[in-house]
């Protein structure tokens, strides 16, 4: 088991990561970011997704110029695009894809490995570009690559005491 206070740590020390090496992620450690993913939860483990590594500096780029806040992406040596399969469980394919992406960040962080979230783009177009039909829900493409430069600071949070309620 891992032990309380290093993971919080852990995770308080991950940062969305827009700049990266031009170094390539050998497949052991795609396999593990992969893998990582797989093992989320989903509601009734219907587990309703597919991966999408892509390596391809061209559709890499074509992917940052149907982006709107998503430049980073054309610098990273590859990026996963979470995919939901919406009639694989209708209700709760967006929950399921998200824990998927953020096992796998998670996962490439252990690994040195910085990873961002591309939300922000013009999904149709992306989606027609990776061969995507009408049911599959393009969570995100998730760009990664060894950090480059430092480690920016810690994004900020809202303090606890504003978020937390209790009821007794
Ligand atoms: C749903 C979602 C969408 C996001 N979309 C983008 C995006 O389009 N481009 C980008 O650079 N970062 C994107 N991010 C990353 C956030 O900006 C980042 O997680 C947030 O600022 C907190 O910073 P941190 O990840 O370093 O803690 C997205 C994150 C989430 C969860």
């Amino acid at each position: 088991m891992i032990n309380p206070e290093e993971f919080l740590a852990f995770l308080k020390e991950r940062r969305s990561i827009r700049s990266y090496l031009d170094k390539v992620i050998p497949d052991n450690e795609v396999e593990m970011i992969l893998e990582a993913g797989r093992w989320a939860p989903s509601a009734s483990n219907k587990q309703p997704w597919e991966f999408i590594v892509i390596k391809n500096k061209e559709i890499l780029r074509e992917i940052s110029k149907k982006a709107f806040y998503g430049k980073h992406i054309k610098r990273a040596p590859l990026a996963i695009a979470i995919v939901g399969k919406i009639n694989e469980n209708p209700n709760y394919y967006v929950q399921d894809t998200s824990l998927v992406s953020m096992n796998m960040m998670l996962m490439a962080w252990t690994l040195n490995i910085g990873t961002c979230w591309l939300g922000s783009m013009d999904r149709e177009k992306v989606k027609k570009l990776l061969g995507l039909g009408r049911n599959d829900f393009l969570l995100t493409i998730l760009s990664m690559g060894y950090i480059k430069g430092k480690i920016p600071k810690p994004s900020l949070r809202k303090d606890l005491d504003a978020i937390k309620k209790e009821i007794k």
